[in-house]
Protein backbone atom coordinates (compact mmCIF):
# COMPACT_ATOMS: atom_id res chain seq x y z
CA UNK A 1 0.00 0.00 0.00
CA UNK A 2 1.30 3.66 -0.89
CA UNK A 3 -1.68 5.21 0.11
CA UNK A 4 -3.76 4.54 3.11
CA UNK A 5 -7.61 5.46 2.86
CA UNK A 6 -6.63 7.95 5.35
CA UNK A 7 -3.23 9.45 6.07
CA UNK A 8 -3.78 12.09 9.08
CA UNK A 9 -1.63 9.34 11.37
CA UNK A 10 1.15 8.69 9.06
CA UNK A 11 1.68 12.33 8.40
CA UNK A 12 1.75 12.91 11.84
CA UNK A 13 4.31 10.49 13.03
CA UNK A 14 6.48 10.98 9.61
CA UNK A 15 6.36 6.98 9.02
CA UNK A 16 4.79 5.02 5.73
CA UNK A 17 2.17 2.58 7.54
CA UNK A 18 -0.26 3.98 9.87
CA UNK A 19 0.45 0.65 12.02
CA UNK A 20 1.88 0.86 15.59
CA UNK A 21 3.88 -1.72 16.86
CA UNK A 22 2.20 -1.37 21.06
CA UNK A 23 4.58 -1.27 23.86
CA UNK A 24 4.63 -3.96 26.10
CA UNK A 25 6.73 -3.41 29.18
CA UNK A 26 8.36 -6.80 29.54
CA UNK A 27 7.44 -7.92 25.69
CA UNK A 28 8.63 -5.33 24.08
CA UNK A 29 12.52 -5.25 22.87
CA UNK A 30 15.08 -2.73 20.57
CA UNK A 31 15.46 -5.30 18.32
CA UNK A 32 11.54 -5.55 17.55
CA UNK A 33 10.73 -1.81 17.81
CA UNK A 34 13.15 -1.30 15.72
CA UNK A 35 12.69 -3.66 13.50
CA UNK A 36 8.86 -2.44 12.92
CA UNK A 37 10.39 1.29 12.52
CA UNK A 38 12.53 0.10 9.56
CA UNK A 39 9.49 -1.56 7.70
CA UNK A 40 7.87 1.63 7.97
CA UNK A 41 5.54 1.30 11.39
CA UNK A 42 6.26 2.59 14.75
CA UNK A 43 8.07 0.51 16.41
CA UNK A 44 6.92 1.42 20.25
CA UNK A 45 9.01 0.40 23.72
CA UNK A 46 7.33 0.09 26.81
CA UNK A 47 9.63 1.54 29.54
CA UNK A 48 7.33 1.32 32.58
CA UNK A 49 9.44 1.36 35.74
CA UNK A 50 12.64 2.03 33.63
CA UNK A 51 15.51 4.03 35.65
CA UNK A 52 15.60 7.59 34.07
CA UNK A 53 19.53 7.41 33.94
CA UNK A 54 19.07 4.06 31.84
CA UNK A 55 16.70 6.12 29.24
CA UNK A 56 20.28 7.86 27.68
CA UNK A 57 21.07 4.16 26.70
CA UNK A 58 18.15 2.93 25.54
CA UNK A 59 17.67 5.81 23.36
CA UNK A 60 21.05 5.55 22.35
CA UNK A 61 20.67 1.91 21.17
CA UNK A 62 17.87 2.47 19.46
CA UNK A 63 19.12 5.74 17.37
CA UNK A 64 22.20 2.84 16.33
CA UNK A 65 19.27 0.86 15.08
CA UNK A 66 17.55 2.66 12.94
CA UNK A 67 16.97 6.25 12.07
CA UNK A 68 13.16 6.06 11.36
CA UNK A 69 10.98 7.38 14.05
CA UNK A 70 10.07 5.06 17.39
CA UNK A 71 7.89 5.94 20.72
CA UNK A 72 8.69 5.47 24.22
CA UNK A 73 6.37 4.61 26.79
CA UNK A 74 5.04 5.25 30.44
CA UNK A 75 2.63 4.07 32.36
CA UNK A 76 1.53 7.79 34.13
CA UNK A 77 0.15 6.87 37.47
CA UNK A 78 0.71 8.92 40.56
CA UNK A 79 2.15 7.39 43.88
CA UNK A 80 0.24 4.82 45.18
CA UNK A 81 -0.35 4.30 48.98
CA UNK A 82 -0.73 0.94 50.59
CA UNK A 83 -4.05 0.15 51.71
CA UNK A 84 -4.11 -2.16 55.05
CA UNK A 85 -7.11 -3.46 55.09
CA UNK A 86 -6.87 -3.92 51.32
CA UNK A 87 -3.64 -5.93 52.22
CA UNK A 88 -5.23 -8.01 54.73
CA UNK A 89 -8.22 -8.91 52.64
CA UNK A 90 -5.70 -9.84 50.06
CA UNK A 91 -3.30 -12.06 52.56
CA UNK A 92 -6.27 -14.11 53.59
CA UNK A 93 -7.06 -14.55 50.57
CA UNK A 94 -3.93 -15.61 48.71
CA UNK A 95 -3.04 -17.46 52.17
CA UNK A 96 -4.66 -21.02 50.52
CA UNK A 97 -2.24 -20.94 47.22
CA UNK A 98 0.90 -19.48 49.45
CA UNK A 99 0.14 -22.94 51.43
CA UNK A 100 -0.10 -25.41 48.19
CA UNK A 101 3.23 -23.93 46.84
CA UNK A 102 4.73 -24.13 50.23
CA UNK A 103 5.70 -20.40 50.13
CA UNK A 104 6.47 -18.13 53.16
CA UNK A 105 3.22 -16.34 54.06
CA UNK A 106 2.29 -13.10 51.79
CA UNK A 107 4.14 -10.16 52.96
CA UNK A 108 2.75 -8.20 55.94
CA UNK A 109 3.42 -4.49 54.57
CA UNK A 110 4.08 -3.06 51.49
CA UNK A 111 6.23 -0.16 49.95
CA UNK A 112 4.01 2.69 48.84
CA UNK A 113 4.76 2.93 45.20
CA UNK A 114 6.46 6.20 43.46
CA UNK A 115 4.62 8.27 40.78
CA UNK A 116 5.50 6.01 37.54
CA UNK A 117 6.84 9.22 35.44
CA UNK A 118 8.75 11.43 37.53
CA UNK A 119 10.00 14.32 36.35
CA UNK A 120 13.68 12.92 36.47
CA UNK A 121 12.15 10.51 33.31
CA UNK A 122 10.92 13.59 31.46
CA UNK A 123 14.24 15.75 31.91
CA UNK A 124 16.04 12.50 30.49
CA UNK A 125 13.79 12.29 27.13
CA UNK A 126 14.04 16.01 27.38
CA UNK A 127 17.93 15.52 26.44
CA UNK A 128 17.48 13.58 23.80
CA UNK A 129 13.85 13.63 22.41
CA UNK A 130 12.26 10.74 20.49
CA UNK A 131 9.98 11.35 17.64
CA UNK A 132 6.99 9.88 19.75
CA UNK A 133 6.51 9.58 23.84
CA UNK A 134 3.05 7.82 25.03
CA UNK A 135 1.29 7.15 28.18
CA UNK A 136 -0.91 4.23 29.98
CA UNK A 137 -3.31 5.12 32.68
CA UNK A 138 -3.94 9.05 31.96
CA UNK A 139 -0.70 11.25 31.60
CA UNK A 140 1.77 12.78 33.94
CA UNK A 141 0.03 15.48 36.15
CA UNK A 142 2.97 17.86 35.98
CA UNK A 143 3.67 19.71 32.75
CA UNK A 144 5.38 16.61 30.95
CA UNK A 145 3.15 16.91 27.68
CA UNK A 146 3.56 20.80 26.60
CA UNK A 147 7.17 20.39 26.90
CA UNK A 148 7.63 17.37 25.36
CA UNK A 149 5.76 18.88 22.62
CA UNK A 150 7.91 22.01 23.04
CA UNK A 151 10.78 19.44 22.45
CA UNK A 152 9.36 18.46 18.99
CA UNK A 153 7.60 14.98 20.33
CA UNK A 154 4.24 13.75 19.42
CA UNK A 155 2.26 12.35 22.23
CA UNK A 156 -0.46 9.52 22.01
CA UNK A 157 -3.02 8.30 24.89
CA UNK A 158 -4.78 5.33 25.22
CA UNK A 159 -8.44 5.80 26.02
CA UNK A 160 -10.87 3.30 26.70
CA UNK A 161 -13.86 5.68 26.58
CA UNK A 162 -15.43 8.81 25.19
CA UNK A 163 -14.60 11.19 28.32
CA UNK A 164 -11.26 9.79 28.62
CA UNK A 165 -10.49 10.67 24.64
CA UNK A 166 -11.57 14.01 24.92
CA UNK A 167 -9.74 14.90 28.68
CA UNK A 168 -6.78 13.80 26.41
CA UNK A 169 -7.38 15.78 23.32
CA UNK A 170 -7.63 18.94 25.58
CA UNK A 171 -4.56 17.87 27.13
CA UNK A 172 -2.66 18.55 24.00
CA UNK A 173 -2.25 14.62 22.75
CA UNK A 174 -1.32 14.53 19.07
CA UNK A 175 -3.35 11.27 18.53
CA UNK A 176 -5.65 9.04 20.75
CA UNK A 177 -5.32 5.41 20.88
CA UNK A 178 -9.14 3.89 21.36
CA UNK A 179 -8.11 0.97 23.60
CA UNK A 180 -11.74 -1.55 23.26
CA UNK A 181 -12.28 -4.42 25.67
CA UNK A 182 -10.64 -6.81 23.39
CA UNK A 183 -7.25 -5.86 23.70
CA UNK A 184 -4.40 -7.67 25.61
CA UNK A 185 -2.63 -6.19 28.63
CA UNK A 186 -3.18 -3.90 30.98
CA UNK A 187 -6.61 -1.78 30.34
CA UNK A 188 -5.76 2.13 30.26
CA UNK A 189 -8.93 3.67 31.85
CA UNK A 190 -7.65 6.36 34.09
CA UNK A 191 -9.06 5.61 37.48
CA UNK A 192 -7.96 3.14 39.89
CA UNK A 193 -11.09 0.60 41.17
CA UNK A 194 -13.11 2.56 38.86
CA UNK A 195 -16.76 0.61 37.55
CA UNK A 196 -15.61 -0.34 34.25
CA UNK A 197 -17.89 -1.22 31.61
CA UNK A 198 -15.67 -1.77 28.85
CA UNK A 199 -16.52 -0.89 25.36
CA UNK A 200 -15.79 -3.50 22.37
CA UNK A 201 -13.49 -1.83 19.78
CA UNK A 202 -16.32 -1.19 17.17
CA UNK A 203 -18.51 0.63 19.55
CA UNK A 204 -15.88 2.79 21.01
CA UNK A 205 -13.54 3.78 17.44
CA UNK A 206 -16.48 5.55 16.02
CA UNK A 207 -17.56 7.65 18.91
CA UNK A 208 -14.51 8.86 19.91
CA UNK A 209 -13.56 9.78 16.59
CA UNK A 210 -16.69 11.79 16.63
CA UNK A 211 -15.79 13.56 19.86
CA UNK A 212 -12.24 14.63 18.75
CA UNK A 213 -10.76 16.34 15.75
CA UNK A 214 -7.02 14.54 16.59
CA UNK A 215 -6.34 11.06 14.73
CA UNK A 216 -7.63 8.29 16.18
CA UNK A 217 -5.65 4.72 16.45
CA UNK A 218 -7.54 1.64 17.42
CA UNK A 219 -6.33 -1.07 19.21
CA UNK A 220 -7.78 -3.99 20.75
CA UNK A 221 -7.86 -7.51 18.82
CA UNK A 222 -6.55 -6.53 15.33
CA UNK A 223 -4.24 -9.25 14.58
CA UNK A 224 -4.38 -9.05 10.53
CA UNK A 225 -5.01 -6.95 7.60
CA UNK A 226 -8.91 -7.45 7.75
CA UNK A 227 -8.67 -5.76 11.53
CA UNK A 228 -6.74 -3.03 9.83
CA UNK A 229 -9.15 -2.65 7.13
CA UNK A 230 -11.93 -2.70 9.65
CA UNK A 231 -10.51 -0.28 11.56
CA UNK A 232 -10.16 2.37 8.61
CA UNK A 233 -14.21 2.24 8.00
CA UNK A 234 -14.95 2.95 11.86
CA UNK A 235 -12.98 6.04 10.85
CA UNK A 236 -9.58 5.17 12.29
CA UNK A 237 -6.37 6.62 10.67
CA UNK A 238 -4.19 3.69 12.26
CA UNK A 239 -3.94 0.99 14.40
CA UNK A 240 -1.91 -0.10 17.17
CA UNK A 241 -1.10 -4.18 17.51
CA UNK A 242 0.24 -5.54 20.75
CA UNK A 243 -0.78 -9.42 20.50
CA UNK A 244 0.41 -9.71 16.94
CA UNK A 245 3.55 -9.19 17.92
CA UNK A 246 4.57 -11.54 20.95
CA UNK A 247 5.41 -14.70 18.67
CA UNK A 248 7.99 -12.29 17.00
CA UNK A 249 11.64 -13.31 17.33
CA UNK A 250 12.32 -10.06 18.66
CA UNK A 251 10.30 -10.40 20.90
CA UNK A 252 11.19 -11.03 24.83
CA UNK A 253 8.22 -12.95 25.39
CA UNK A 254 8.79 -15.81 27.79
CA UNK A 255 8.48 -19.35 26.11
CA UNK A 256 5.27 -20.32 28.29
CA UNK A 257 4.14 -16.76 26.97
CA UNK A 258 4.99 -17.83 23.60
CA UNK A 259 2.95 -20.89 23.86
CA UNK A 260 -0.36 -19.91 25.82
CA UNK A 261 -0.29 -17.16 22.50
CA UNK A 262 0.48 -20.22 20.09
CA UNK A 263 -2.53 -22.15 21.63
CA UNK A 264 -4.82 -19.06 21.93
CA UNK A 265 -8.82 -19.26 21.19
CA UNK A 266 -11.35 -16.79 21.24
CA UNK A 267 -12.00 -17.57 24.92
CA UNK A 268 -8.68 -18.38 26.56
CA UNK A 269 -7.95 -14.80 27.96
CA UNK A 270 -9.88 -13.38 31.17
CA UNK A 271 -9.31 -9.68 32.67
CA UNK A 272 -7.91 -9.80 35.80
CA UNK A 273 -7.35 -7.69 38.65
CA UNK A 274 -5.08 -10.44 40.76
CA UNK A 275 -2.29 -10.10 39.48
CA UNK A 276 -1.48 -6.37 39.36
CA UNK A 277 -4.02 -4.54 40.92
CA UNK A 278 -5.59 -3.39 37.80
CA UNK A 279 -8.07 -5.02 35.13
CA UNK A 280 -5.07 -6.77 32.53
CA UNK A 281 -6.49 -9.13 29.80
CA UNK A 282 -4.17 -12.23 30.63
CA UNK A 283 -4.14 -15.79 29.62
CA UNK A 284 -6.98 -17.41 31.60
CA UNK A 285 -5.99 -19.80 34.68
CA UNK A 286 -7.35 -21.78 37.65
CA UNK A 287 -6.17 -18.58 40.33
CA UNK A 288 -7.49 -16.20 37.78
CA UNK A 289 -10.70 -17.67 37.64
CA UNK A 290 -10.71 -18.78 41.50
CA UNK A 291 -10.04 -14.34 41.97
CA UNK A 292 -12.54 -13.06 39.64
CA UNK A 293 -15.26 -12.70 42.76
CA UNK A 294 -13.01 -10.44 44.97
CA UNK A 295 -10.63 -8.42 42.76
CA UNK A 296 -12.18 -5.40 43.26
CA UNK A 297 -10.93 -5.13 47.00
CA UNK A 298 -7.57 -6.12 45.76
CA UNK A 299 -4.41 -3.72 46.69
CA UNK A 300 -4.22 -0.99 43.65
CA UNK A 301 -2.17 -1.26 41.09
CA UNK A 302 0.77 -2.14 41.34
CA UNK A 303 1.10 -2.81 44.83
CA UNK A 304 -0.35 -6.50 44.00
CA UNK A 305 2.32 -7.57 42.20
CA UNK A 306 4.39 -7.90 45.64
CA UNK A 307 1.44 -10.60 47.01
CA UNK A 308 1.30 -12.87 43.17
CA UNK A 309 4.55 -12.56 42.05
CA UNK A 310 5.67 -15.59 44.41
CA UNK A 311 3.13 -17.23 43.09
CA UNK A 312 4.08 -16.47 39.38
CA UNK A 313 7.50 -17.03 39.91
CA UNK A 314 6.63 -21.10 40.99
CA UNK A 315 6.03 -21.76 37.04
CA UNK A 316 2.85 -23.75 38.44
CA UNK A 317 1.27 -22.48 34.69
CA UNK A 318 -2.02 -22.38 37.41
CA UNK A 319 -0.17 -18.75 38.25
CA UNK A 320 0.60 -17.94 34.70
CA UNK A 321 0.73 -14.55 34.20
CA UNK A 322 0.87 -14.07 30.44
CA UNK A 323 -0.67 -10.90 28.64
CA UNK A 324 -2.37 -11.15 24.91
CA UNK A 325 -5.82 -10.48 23.92
CA UNK A 326 -9.25 -11.92 22.15
CA UNK A 327 -7.36 -12.35 18.68
CA UNK A 328 -3.98 -14.26 19.60
CA UNK A 329 -5.62 -17.50 17.64
CA UNK A 330 -4.54 -14.80 14.46
CA UNK A 331 -1.19 -14.18 16.07
CA UNK A 332 1.99 -16.19 13.74
CA UNK A 333 5.81 -16.83 14.82
CA UNK A 334 7.28 -14.52 11.96
CA UNK A 335 10.31 -12.03 11.74
CA UNK A 336 8.85 -8.53 12.74
CA UNK A 337 9.91 -7.29 9.08
CA UNK A 338 7.55 -9.96 7.21
CA UNK A 339 4.64 -9.59 9.81
CA UNK A 340 4.80 -6.29 8.82
CA UNK A 341 4.93 -7.11 5.15
CA UNK A 342 2.13 -9.48 5.31
CA UNK A 343 -0.01 -6.72 7.46
CA UNK A 344 -0.08 -3.79 4.79
CA UNK A 345 -0.19 -6.31 1.64
CA UNK A 346 -3.40 -7.74 3.75
CA UNK A 347 -4.82 -4.79 4.44
CA UNK A 348 -4.26 -3.34 0.87
CA UNK A 349 -6.20 -6.84 -0.58
CA UNK A 350 -9.27 -6.21 2.41
CA UNK A 351 -9.66 -2.56 1.25
CA UNK A 352 -9.14 -3.46 -2.38
CA UNK A 353 -11.86 -5.82 -1.96
CA UNK A 354 -14.58 -3.60 0.08
CA UNK A 355 -13.35 -0.73 -2.85
CA UNK A 356 -14.63 -2.71 -5.19
CA UNK A 357 -17.98 -3.68 -4.05
CA UNK A 358 -20.51 -1.43 -5.69
CA UNK A 359 -22.79 0.21 -3.09
CA UNK A 360 -26.16 -0.77 -1.93
CA UNK A 361 -29.19 0.62 -3.62
CA UNK A 362 -31.03 3.11 -1.34
CA UNK A 363 -34.36 2.49 -2.80
CA UNK A 364 -34.71 -1.46 -3.96
CA UNK A 365 -35.82 -2.08 -6.84
CA UNK A 366 -34.44 1.52 -8.24
CA UNK A 367 -31.93 0.35 -11.07
CA UNK A 368 -34.13 -2.61 -12.46
CA UNK A 369 -36.78 -1.88 -15.39
CA UNK A 370 -39.93 -0.96 -15.40
CA UNK A 371 -42.11 -4.17 -15.54
CA UNK A 372 -43.72 -4.27 -19.12
CA UNK A 373 -47.46 -3.22 -18.55
C1 LIG B 1 1.97 -8.29 26.69
C2 LIG B 1 1.35 -6.91 26.65
C3 LIG B 1 1.92 -5.89 27.37
C4 LIG B 1 1.40 -4.59 27.28
N1 LIG B 1 2.05 -3.57 27.92
C5 LIG B 1 1.69 -2.28 27.66
C6 LIG B 1 2.51 -1.20 28.09
O1 LIG B 1 3.56 -1.38 28.72
N2 LIG B 1 2.09 0.06 27.77
C7 LIG B 1 0.96 0.31 27.03
O2 LIG B 1 0.65 1.46 26.76
N3 LIG B 1 0.17 -0.71 26.61
C8 LIG B 1 0.53 -1.99 26.89
N4 LIG B 1 -0.25 -3.03 26.41
C9 LIG B 1 -1.53 -2.72 25.71
C10 LIG B 1 -1.29 -2.33 24.25
O3 LIG B 1 -0.84 -0.99 24.18
C11 LIG B 1 -2.55 -2.41 23.38
O4 LIG B 1 -3.59 -1.67 23.95
C12 LIG B 1 -3.02 -3.84 23.14
O5 LIG B 1 -1.94 -4.71 22.93
C13 LIG B 1 -3.95 -3.88 21.93
O6 LIG B 1 -4.64 -5.09 21.89
P1 LIG B 1 -4.10 -6.42 21.16
O7 LIG B 1 -3.11 -7.00 22.14
O8 LIG B 1 -5.31 -7.24 21.00
O9 LIG B 1 -3.43 -6.01 19.88
C14 LIG B 1 0.24 -4.33 26.50
C15 LIG B 1 -0.35 -5.39 25.80
C16 LIG B 1 0.19 -6.67 25.85
C17 LIG B 1 -0.45 -7.76 25.06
Amino acid sequence: MSRWPDNRLTDLLGIAHPIVQAPMKGTTTPALAAAVSNAGGLGSLGCAYLPPEDLAALLGEMRRRTNRPFNLNFFAHGPVAPDPEALDRARARLAPFYAEKNLDPPPERLEPAPEAFAPSHLDALLADPPAVVSFHFGLPAHDAVPRLREAGCRILCSATTVAEARALEAEGCNAIIAQGWEAGGHRGAFAVGADDEGSGLFALVPQIVDAVSVPVIAAGGIADGRGIAAAFALGAAGVQLGTAFIRCPESAASEAHRAAVAAASDTSTRLTRAHSGRPARSHRTRYIDAMAAETRDLPHFPLMYPLSVPLQATGDPDFQFSLYGQAGALARAEPAADLMARLVEEAGAALARLGTGRAPQTRPGAEEPAPAS
